[in-house]
């Protein structure tokens, strides 16, 4: 717990919280900024209802935070500190995972691996700087199919420490939920067809918790579309119609900019992507942004629509926007010590047996047990393990990744960011780094970092069905 120093009266050092103080009375709320080290939020998880699908639909039961989904933005400058208490008002424990923050393990809330799940009716305080400017978001990481699946999550946003030359910053978190004709959530979650095949996708999409029919732009604008997949499963394949948007960041760390080669913007669930987005068309005209990714359940996302005010400026030969390089550790790859992390079972697979507690167990067992995935052969019940892979502290490492699977994975490792070196033995054009990457069925990826970070990391794919049917591990720094 961090201690807030209040030198005005008489040096006393208080254990409570800003809020705690302005309540009692003994300080005048402007004076709160001086005396925190950290900026206080408030995230209050809880049951709420919200119109996701607008009228004359009825409004869903969902769980939010703070009485909307996604919740609150969460806004910081780049090497600031927050301290962001969370009230757990729902029926079951919860924690908070910062996800993309390469943060202090004790505060990247995996229940059980670094902190005791927060109780019905308990606070839990997370406190931690934010070193990289980016996108990232927050989620629970308790029974996560079902908290993120009902609406818990939100965009945690850091603003770089210079202002970014675009005239909009604007952030869509994407979400899929698996509604019922009377809007109400199904309640299937988990169910074994889902967590052996693709994963809950949903028949729902919502941009920021609504359903909107378009996006009112300016000709000549440029925005910064921060785009946040918040779905437990589903996969974005995004198309805007007319335009060409420039990927700038990829899961908050820039990337050379650059627009995908097949002009589809394609997002794993947990990834982010920044968009630069020039408003090149002209005056009154409308576009489509499709989504494109599931053959056969193409659908139009939102519509872009120009208003008839004259264009902001020429756009024609405008350079793209460079976002500045984040402080990330230097890889040392011709020392760099290898490993392989074998994603294996599912549906169409061949895993026939996998370690489950320590002893080989056949898949009927597994299945038995709500488990058809393992890595390294081993299926993963809860979030505590002997760790897959022991890393030394501030050594350089590679990580073959390999899908021997038939189904996309979009693997987050915590605590750290990595370079995508390779695909399938190619070396990739903008060894972007990211925190999730997305491999097709049987694809093969080398990831690069430095292990700077010490503590248990959990490993896992981030389509929540599977990482609860075993697709996890712990990868230990020390
Ligand atoms: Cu976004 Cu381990 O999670
Ligand atoms: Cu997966």
């Amino acid at each position: 717990m961090s201690r807030i120093c209040v030198p005005t009266i008489n040096r006393r050092e208080l254990l409570a919280g800003s809020a705690g103080l302005a309540a009692a009375g003994w300080l005048p709320r402007s004076a709160l900024g001086a005396v925190t080290s950290a900026r206080v939020f408030t995230l209050a998880a809880a049951p709420a209802r919200a119109s996701l699908v607008g009228p004359p639909h009825p409004e869903t039961d969902v769980w939010c935070y703070n009485g909307r989904t996604p919740g609150p933005e969460i806004r910081v400058r780049q090497g600031e500190r927050i301290r962001v208490l969370v009230e757990n008002r729902l029926p079951e424990e919860t924690t908070v995972h910062w996800h993309g923050i390469r943060l202090p393990n004790a505060m990247d809330g995996v229940p059980h691996l670094t902190q005791k799940p927060i109780a019905p009716g308990e606070t839990f305080a997370y406190e931690f700087t934010c070193p990289d400017a980016g996108t990232f978001w927050y989620h629970p990481h308790q029974r996560s199919f079902v908290q993120v699946g009902r609406g818990l999550y939100g965009p945690l946003i850091v603003e770089e420490r210079e202002a970014v030359p675009v005239d909009r910053d604007v952030t869509w978190v994407l979400a899929d939920w698996r509604l019922l004709n009377d809007a109400s959530i199904s309640g299937d979650f988990g169910n074994m067809h889902d967590v052996s095949h693709n994963g809950r996708v949903g028949n729902t999409v919502t941009i920021n918790g609504r359903i909107p029919e378009t996006f009112a732009v300016r000709a000549g604008e440029r925005i910064r579309l921060r785009l946040i997949n918040g779905a437990n499963a589903r996969i974005f394949g995004l198309e805007f119609a007319g335009h060409r948007p420039q990927i700038i960041a990829l899961d908050g760390q820039p990337v050379e900019p650059h627009a995908p080669s097949d002009g589809r913007i394609v997002l794993g669930p947990a990834m982010r992507i920044d968009l630069l987005l020039d408003m090149t068309a002209q005056p009154g005209q409308r576009f489509r942004v499709v989504d494109t990714f599931y053959r056969g359940l193409e659908y139009r996302l939102i519509d872009l629509a120009y208003s008839d005010a004259a264009p902001l400026r020429d756009l024609a030969g405008a350079v793209p926007v460079v976002l500045p390089d984040n402080p990330l550790p230097e890889l040392d790859l011709k020392n760099a010590q290898r490993h392989q992390v074998t994603l294996g079972g599912g549906m169409m697979g061949s895993m026939r047996t996998a370690m489950l507690d320590g002893k080989p167990v056949d898949i009927r067992t597994l299945m038995h047990n709500g488990l058809v995935w393992a890595i390294n052969g081993v299926a993963a019940k809860g979030h505590v393990h002997d760790p897959l892979l022991t890393l030394e502290l501030n050594r350089s490492y590679v990580l073959e990744l390999v899908n021997d699977t038939m189904w996309p994975h979009p693997v987050h490792l915590h605590g750290h960011s990595f370079r995508v070196i390779t695909r399938d033995g190619k070396p990739t054009r903008h060894r972007e780094w990211q925190d999730t990457v997305l491999l097709s069925r049987q694809e093969r990826a080398e990831i690069a970092f430095v292990a700077d970070n010490p503590g248990d990391w959990m490993i896992h794919c981030h389509i929540l069905e599977h990482q609860a049917g075993g697709m996890m591990g712990v990868i230990r720094v020390t």
